[in-house]
């Protein structure tokens, strides 16, 4: 079986202490960090920006994985490139030239990731699959931690697992919204490789991140 990768969600954090929480998640054993980036106007909620990710960049060395729930996103990718993003995962529904916008992640240097709403077939990959290092399942609408897992986008996770093993090449599949120790065997079991998880890491507090994390990874 795949290893399974921790991204915890750091809307879920205490946002008056952000470098200490990625320290401490990072000493927690997570494998990536992951940054809800909001603007009020694709989603119904406001985080931060590329400042917070340069501000942040210094605490962990782990890999900045930063979700863009922003439209349109074109012109903000090189400031989330420049402030020290790894990977870039940008939604199918946000923009009308994927395949260009794409090609503009990789040209930067940074890994790319496309992302999909509950409502999104997954076949609008197959045209842009093998141009990207990822595809993140939303399985929540987003906006908001903390919200349910919804249960039929098991069957897209699977679907999504089946065109990664026909092109033969090492695509990370990650869910996102309502993972918890509860979900988050099924979300493996379907094919997923990165679980992002925001409330469940951040439940309990810093001592807490530890044992949060890896009952994440069902160990
Ligand atoms: C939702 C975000 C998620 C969210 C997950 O728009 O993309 O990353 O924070 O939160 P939980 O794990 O609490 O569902
Ligand atoms: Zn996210």
């Amino acid at each position: 079986s795949r290893p399974v990768l921790i991204s915890p969600s750091i809307l879920s954090a205490d946002f008056a202490r952000l470098g200490e929480e990625v320290r401490a998640i990072d000493e927690a054993g997570c494998d990536w960090v992951h940054v809800d980036v909001m603007d009020g106007h694709y989603v119904p909620n406001i985080t931060i920006g590329p400042m917070v990710v340069k501000a942040l960049r210094p605490h962990t060395q782990k890999l900045m994985d930063v979700h863009l729930m922003i439209t349109p996103v074109d012109p903000m990718l090189d400031a989330f490139a420049e402030a020290g993003s790894d990977l870039i995962t940008v939604h199918q529904e946000a923009g009308p030239h994927l395949h260009r916008t794409l090609q503009r992640i990789r040209a930067l240097g940074k890994k790319a990731g496309v992302s999909l709403n509950p409502s999104t077939h997954e076949d609008t990959l197959d045209y842009v699959l093998e141009d990207i290092d990822l595809v993140l399942v939303m399985s929540v609408n987003p906006g908001f931690g903390g919200q349910s897992f919804i249960d039929s986008q098991l069957r897209k996770i699977e679907a999504i697992r089946a065109k990664i093993e026909r092109l033969g090449k090492p695509i990370h599949l990650e869910v996102d919204g309502g993972v918890d120790a509860a979900t988050a065997p099924r979300v493996i079991a379907a094919g997923a490789d990165v679980l992002v998880a925001g409330t469940a890491t951040f439940r309990g507090g810093p001592a807490a991140y530890a044992d949060n994390i890896r009952g994440l990874r069902g160990a």
